[in-house]
């Protein structure tokens, strides 16, 4: 269109107007690029440098929100929410993205592992909202199972449920099979010893919480942020905020992954965990998790327990130093076991940016234990060698 010469213009002054709006939404177009894809050229990384851009193979800023990481054939797998630019990046517009790596620091694009639908009646409808993607292998049946909270299109978080898709190959893509509430018409499990007086009883609810486990036990507990872990002896467990994001739920899955066996244990019941991410070190269960203030920063907390049904000890803040009370800007969204090394263990979190979603960074930090405890530092910068050397400093 600049090309046009001015001897054949009609109305020049008119046209000259159409130039000036032309080169306008270039440079509107532009911007917009930039804020949305910051493409730059592909950086070669040997170090974690937490909360800054992260480019992928193709220089383009990795968008893999609330994300969690899958390991297999010598690879890791990096599921998140892909977002797009300003608030309406917080709905699902695009899907789950994929990325692969084999050392941890440079990723390769994989693509979109589960696409939205177009068809407004999905469950998985663009527009709807898909939060805190996670991907297992079932061994036994050789599927790639991902689960992942699902708001239904145009009902804000009041649906609650948790989805679930299936694939043949890791980096998909996943076929979209069901969402629901999970263990309806189920009551917990507690540990031995758990007093009476603990258990929940819903011809007298003793507090708010109960008051919503009950309400939802036709139809199914509420299943909000999440995550998944596989233990030692292949049985996975689906974790989730339920009750009104009161109490957090650890529920058992079938043999294949893919249905709820109904036996699930409630921890720090009413005391309102988001944000959890379950890992075991030596024969012990951690689990990290966070407050509930919607997108804003909280202390994170953590807990440890000796069997994944509890009981289940509340230890508060693992953060230390400068920026611990709201965990460094972010909120945890899994802790991933680096394969091969002994004792190391990432925590990941998301540095949300709620008005341009996509703009949302990654902040992974090691985990440090102290005997059984954990502590966790901000770093501006790190790399795997840490965990090798750590006992020497
Ligand atoms: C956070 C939660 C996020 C998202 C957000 C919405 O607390 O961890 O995954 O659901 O609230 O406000």
């Amino acid at each position: 269109m600049l090309f046009l010469s001015i001897k054949n213009m009609k109305h020049p002054s008119k046209s000259f107007c159409k130039i000036g709006v032309y080169l306008l939404s270039m440079l509107f177009l532009q911007q917009h690029l930039k804020a949305q894809d910051t493409i730059a050229k592909p950086v070669k990384y040997s170090a974690f440098h937490p909360g800054a851009l992260w480019y992928d193979n193709n220089g383009v800023v990795i968008n893999a929100h609330g994300g969690g990481i899958l390991y297999q054939h010598k690879t890791y797998y990096w599921f998140g929410e892909h977002k797009i630019a300003g608030g309406a990046g917080n709905r699902a517009m695009v899907g789950v993205h994929c990325y692969s790596s084999k050392d941890l620091y440079n990723w390769k694009d994989e693509g979109i592992a589960l696409k939205v639908s177009d068809d407004p009646k999905n469950d998985i409808a663009k527009g709807s909202i898909i939060e805190r993607p996670k991907v297992i292998y079932n061994k036994k049946f050789k599927k790639y199972v991902m689960w992942f909270h699902l708001e239904l299109l145009g009902l804000g978080y009041k649906a609650a449920r948790t989805g679930l898709a299936i694939s043949d190959k890791a980096a998909g893509p996943y076929k979209f099979i069901k969402s629901y509430r999970p263990n309806a018409g189920k009551m917990p499990f507690y540990p031995e010893g758990t007093p009476d007086a603990e258990k929940v009883n819903c011809d007298s609810p003793a507090n708010k919480s109960e008051t919503f486990f009950c309400r939802d036990l036709p139809g199914g507990q509420m299943a909000r942020d999440m995550n998944v872990f596989v233990d030692d002896d292949g049985k996975a467990y689906h974790i989730f905020s339920a009750e009104e994001n009161f109490t957090l739920d650890i529920a058992e899955l079938s043999d294949d992954y893919t249905s709820h066996t109904g036996k699930f244990v409630r921890v720090y019941a009413g005391h309102q965990t988001e944000a959890p991410a379950l890992f075991k070190h030596n024969g012990i269960y951690y689990m990290i998790g966070s407050g509930t203030t919607g997108w804003a920063p909280n202390p994170a907390r953590w807990f440890s327990a000796k069997s994944i049904w509890g009981p289940w000890t509340y230890h508060g803040n693992p953060c230390v130093g400068e920026g611990a009370q709201i965990t460094f800007s972010g909120q945890s969204t899994y802790v991933l076991p680096v394969a091969g090394k002994k004792d190391a263990f990432i925590f990941m979190a998301d540095k949300w940016n709620p008005k341009n979603a996509i703009d949302g960074r990654y902040i992974w930090l090691p985990i440090i234990f102290k005997g059984d405890d954990i502590e966790i530092k901000w770093m501006d910068s790190w790399d795997l060698s840490f965990f090798t050397d750590k006992n020497s400093k």
